[in-house]
């Protein structure tokens, strides 16, 4: 037997021992849902099918990745998530800009959405028209593996999004099922009429109340109801039927095979569908999760499930499934997003500790994003039975949040827009950029130097801390230069009604000329948070699975986190007031270093400046 052939061998026999290893648990859990063993059988002739597709390279990566099952837990992960045109035009584009990427220190790229959709439907990227196809504006499937070829030779992981709870209308499927073709109306929800769209009202909530009210959209040319969560061209799939959830595995693992190493599985929690219910994060969702995973572990194993649930945290967690059977590798962590930004706000860290010791208590393995801002809204989703018990009620509160950005209240210096306010419950959610948020907007109009150094000192404190939470940070693309709000959405047809679109701008590379340049907004952003990833990747405590805890500092405005991990010891401070303060924390076990300054220091009774903050290393011996 030559090299090859045994190398082959070696492969083959790979596949062999991993679906022995799992075939039994899918077989049942398919079986539990569908009950069909003819699509059953179809379903593992196609897994085999794929794995047999896919590229000797991914193939090594998978089996390298397999025997190092934490590789994407260390301290060299940061990720930045960006539009394709807006950063670099086209994907060819992004892969002349991946040097830019590793000056950021970036080693895991989420592209938005790119595949084939339409633009004046397409809710940005979220509402798919093709899952083979890539936007021609952008590229081609072959593109899309030399840009994830180029990226893995700079060890660099791709991610991308698996929209899966929906097709737009101008998806193959649902055209055939607009023309009354039954096969494809089961790949959906058909009603003729509003009878069971009106129980399903009952108890589903909104997602856009104000740009898509409603569950349901009525087709006049079709003569029936479809049920659409998301924007009326966004139908929702019927994973009740296994030949949707057989064709989406597919199209999943067609996808996996060109290269992606993340897949962010969009709105995981609505996909399955129950009258009577919320139709959100039902049992069924779960089982199909899992399946997934179960599928990915044995074609493609090297590639990782990033659930999006964006939800409170008794929610989340459940998607990491089980140490034995384990669902999504990553999940966002949303609530501690959602509460630093109430922290900023407040000046108050207690909620905000709160949050992060829950995070905190969940096992270790479990791998949150962290996150400041995304490519979606904020939305208030806080702790308010904790706020309440302050004489602090939800409504109100949020109508505080929402009016502080917006640079309404006295003390605030943001600036951003609302989100699907909805006159009934007097909800609303935010956009606007990290930047804009902090101050540097309003700063850079006013030509307020003073106010722009606070502005820049808020922004570089708020990365700090982010990078000191459990789990990997993510960047938001532009965030790295201070990029401030675009309002130029307003003009785009496609666009206006969407204030999302308010932090979605297209990155400014004249201003990014300026990285190195201290005496610019973007100099300062970019060396200041340099050197934290640097000092990230520099140091092992900051290993997802590290000890991660908080010190009581007894000032409300002044945040302590500490990690621990292999014998190394840091203290993360951080002040959340523009005043300067004291934390009296009191670690005595030893000298510490702050790693900023390289000033040597106790850890008790330090002196904070406003927005300022410290990484604390404790000296061994
Ligand atoms: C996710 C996306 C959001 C999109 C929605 C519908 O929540 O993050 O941008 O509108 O899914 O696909």
């Amino acid at each position: 037997m030559n090299m090859e052939t045994k190398k082959m061998n070696k492969k083959t026999d790979k596949y062999k021992e991993r679906l022995q290893r799992h075939h039994d648990e899918l077989r049942w859990l398919y079986m539990e849902l569908y009950g069909n063993d003819s699509m059953f059988a179809e379903l593992c002739d196609n897994m085999h099918r794929f794995y047999q597709e896919r590229k000797d390279t991914l193939k090594s990566l998978d089996m390298q990745r397999e025997a190092h099952p934490d590789w994407y837990k260390q301290n060299d992960m940061m990720g930045m998530m960006f539009y394709i045109d807006n950063f670099a035009g086209n994907m060819k584009g992004v892969e002349k800009k991946l040097d830019y990427i590793q000056e950021c220190n970036v080693n895991y790229i989420h592209l938005m959405p790119f595949l084939d959709t339409v633009p004046e439907r397409s809710d940005g990227g979220y509402a798919v028209a093709d899952f083979r196809k890539v936007q021609e504006k952008l590229g081609t499937m072959e593109d899309l593996e030399d840009l994830t070829d180029a990226c893995h030779k700079k060890n660099i992981n791709v991610c991308m999004d698996f929209v899966m709870n929906h097709t737009s209308e101008d998806h193959e499927w649902a055209k055939r099922a607009r023309q009354g073709d039954g096969e494809y109306m089961s790949r959906y929800f058909f009603f003729r009429d509003y009878s069971i769209p009106s129980m399903y009202e009952k108890t589903v909530p909104q997602v856009f109340p104000t740009t898509a009210p409603g569950n349901f959209t009525w087709l006049e040319d079709a003569g029936h109801f479809v049920m659409t969560t998301f924007y009326p061209y966004q139908w929702d799939l019927n994973y009740k039927n296994p030949r949707v959830f057989n064709e989406m595995m597919y199209n999943f693992l067609f996808l996996a095979n060109k290269g992606i190493d993340i897949i962010r599985i969009d709105a995981v929690p609505y996909i399955w569908k129950e009258l009577h219910t919320q139709c959100r994060n039902l049992k069924q969702v779960h089982t199909i999760v899992r399946m997934m995973r179960i599928i990915s572990e044995i074609v493609c194993p090297g590639i990782l499930l990033l659930g999006e649930v964006v939800m409170e945290p008794e929610k989340v967690a459940p998607y990491f499934g089980t140490v034995e059977k384990p669902e999504c590798h990553m999940l966002y962590n949303v609530t501690t997003m959602a509460t630093t930004w109430h922290t900023v706000a407040t000046r108050d860290v207690r909620l905000l500790k709160k949050q992060l010791d829950i995070v905190n208590g969940l096992p270790k393995d479990y791998v949150f994003l962290n996150y400041l801002r995304c490519h979606d809204d904020i939305g208030w989703g806080l702790d308010y039975p904790t706020l309440l018990s302050e004489g602090i009620g939800e409504r109100s509160h949020k109508e505080y949040l929402n009016n502080y950005f917006q640079g309404y209240a006295g003390a605030s210096n943001s600036r951003g827009e609302l989100y699907n306010a909805d006159p009934v419950t007097g909800d609303a959610r935010f956009c606007g950029t990290t930047a804009s948020m902090c101050g540097i907007e309003k700063a850079c109009f006013e030509q307020d130097e003073q106010a722009m150094q606070k502005a820049i000192q808020l922004d570089v404190m708020l990365h700090a801390y982010m990078f000191m939470q459990s789990g990997i940070p993510v960047l938001y693309g532009g965030d790295e230069i201070g990029q401030v709000n675009d309002y130029s959405y307003k003009e785009d047809p496609n666009k206006a009604a969407d204030s999302r679109y308010l932090h979605r701008g297209a990155m400014n590379w004249t201003l990014a000329e300026n990285i190195t340049d201290q005496t610019t907004v973007e100099g300062q952003m970019f060396t200041r948070l340099s050197e934290l990833e640097q000092i990230r990747k520099q140091e092992r405590v900051f290993v997802s699975n590290a000890d991660t805890w908080t010190i009581e500092t007894w000032d409300s405005s002044v945040l302590c986190i500490g990690r621990y991990f292999e014998g190394e010891k840091i203290l993360g401070l951080f002040n959340f007031s523009e005043y300067d303060k004291t934390a009296w924390i009191n670690e005595t076990d030893g000298e510490y270093v702050d790693l900023i300054s390289g000033r040597k220091m106790q850890a008790s009774g330090v002196d904070i400046p406003a927005y300022g903050f410290y990484y604390l290393k404790k000296i061994n011996g």
